[in-house]
């Protein structure tokens, strides 16, 4: 099997070992990178030729590249801190709120770059462990209406879902940039130049958010507040070109981000007895295993019963609901975060990349209907973005937007 070698960007074949790891944990090699679930060490371990079941210790592990096809925030392996920032630009007729995107996205090009390279001039990036930061810019449907980009058809603003508690300050927005690395320092510090660059460009921070993960051992799953393996089902490669990457043509190696800040009562679900809790979300605490299954990894087969004819998953089991077995196969690449904003305002960022933001509509429908899970959350805010292809060398984010 051939893979886009990390570092250096050229085609390398996937050792053995790897190989099965990676597939069966059902990771992404994106243009650039290889996905992990959770924070392994896919990239890293093939990155230095070492076996994925041998990564390096994470203070040596290389920085992630900024430069590739595809954007690194979304095809690195996830990385146990995130902040996200959202900007809106200054109104202003089309030609001048171009000319000001174009410069806001080459600012943010510059900085992004050098900060993922190690090369800031800022004495904050310098001298401490690697970063190793991974990031993403996308584009709001409203300013690409505004400004008449070019962008995927498919992009639109989400419909209302009821139950909806939706906070506008925290969500929406023009420009949405996610940053990711080893811990918060220099999400802080990038934020901050990435800030300045916005000012420099009429824009204005709408929202931030912050977010993070439990240091996990590579190649395995992170959990959510609920305590479950979260990110198990995610697409592989085959099937990210179909459902998560564009078509062949301008959009090829862009995606849409659907961002919803999704509230959990996590004590109240913490006092549900364990069988309880997981025949709601029709796999195991333990480790994963969906309940018709033995292994984290098994497909959960929404269709077999019990000798009285009930489903092993039941009705309402969230991964009967979000089964891309109902949606014709359909799929998405869920990378979510935990967030905690005080005792009263956990939960999930939940970020997950698709072709068509209609399938996350279709989910959440569902979702809203029936998902045993509905009485533990609540969602408080949302965006969706359309997250540009990569760039190489030299070039800057946004290239395509202009035709
Ligand atoms: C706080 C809210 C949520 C929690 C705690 C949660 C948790 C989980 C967990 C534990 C799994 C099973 C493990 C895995 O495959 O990753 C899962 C699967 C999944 N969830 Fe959620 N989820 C939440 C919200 C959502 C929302 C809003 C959507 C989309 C509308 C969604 C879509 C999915 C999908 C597509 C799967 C994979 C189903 C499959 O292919 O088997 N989830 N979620």
């Amino acid at each position: 099997m051939t893979l886009m070698h990390p570092e250096t960007g050229k085609a390398q074949e996937r050792p053995r070992s790897a190989v099965r790891g990676v597939d069966r944990r059902a990771l992404i090699a994106g243009g650039g990178a290889v996905l992990a679930a959770g924070f392994g060490a896919g990239a890293v371990a093939l990155g230095r030729g070492r076996p994925a079941s041998a990564p390096p210790p994470v203070d040596s592990a290389p920085a992630v590249p900024f430069h590739g096809d595809r954007q690194a925030g979304v095809t690195a392996p996830q990385q146990p801190a995130t902040l996200l920032l959202a900007y809106d630009l200054a109104p202003a007729a089309t030609s001048d709120g171009r000319s000001a995107l174009r410069s806001l996205l080459g600012e943010l090009t510059r900085v992004l770059a050098e900060a993922a390279g190690g090369t800031s001039a800022d004495h904050r990036l310098q001298g401490g462990e690697p970063a190793r930061l991974s990031s993403l810019v996308g584009v709001g449907p409203g300013l690409a209406a505004r400004l008449g980009l070019n962008v995927p058809p498919e992009l639109a603003e989400l419909p209302e879902f009821p139950g909806d508690r939706l906070d506008p300050a925290r969500g929406g927005g023009d420009l949405l940039v996610q940053l990711c690395a080893a811990d918060r320092w220099p999400l802080t510090v990038v934020a901050e130049l990435a800030g300045a660059a916005a000012r420099s460009a009429g824009a204005s921070v709408r929202w931030t958010q912050s977010g993070f993960l439990p240091r996990t051992p590579s190649g395995s799953t992170p959990r959510n507040l609920f305590g479950y393996k979260d990110g198990t089902a995610n697409p592989d490669e085959e099937a990210a070109r179909q459902w998560v990457w564009g078509p062949p043509g301008p959009h090829e190696h862009g995606t849409v981000l659907v961002y919803r800040r999704i509230r959990m009562d996590t004590g109240a679900f913490a006092a549900l007895p364990e069988d309880q809790r997981d025949l709601a979300m029709g796999r195991r605490i333990t480790d994963g295993t969906p309940l018709t299954g033995t292994a984290e990894h098994d497909d959960p087969d929404i269709y077999a019963k019990n000798p009285d004819g009930s489903y092993v998953i039941p009705a309402g089991a969230h991964v009967r609901l979000s089964s891309p077995r109902l949606d014709g196969g359909a799929r998405m690449l869920r990378r979510g975060y935990s967030y905690d904003d005080g005792p009263d305002d956990r939960g999930l960022l939940f970020c997950a990349f698709m072709r068509d933001p209609a399938r996350f509509t279709r989910v959440q429908n569902r979702l809203v209907a029936k998902d045993a899970l509905n009485p533990f959350l609540r969602h408080t805010a949302s965006a969706v973005v359309y997250v540009l292809p990569g760039v190489g060398e030299g070039g800057v984010l946004g290239e395509g937007l202009w035709g």
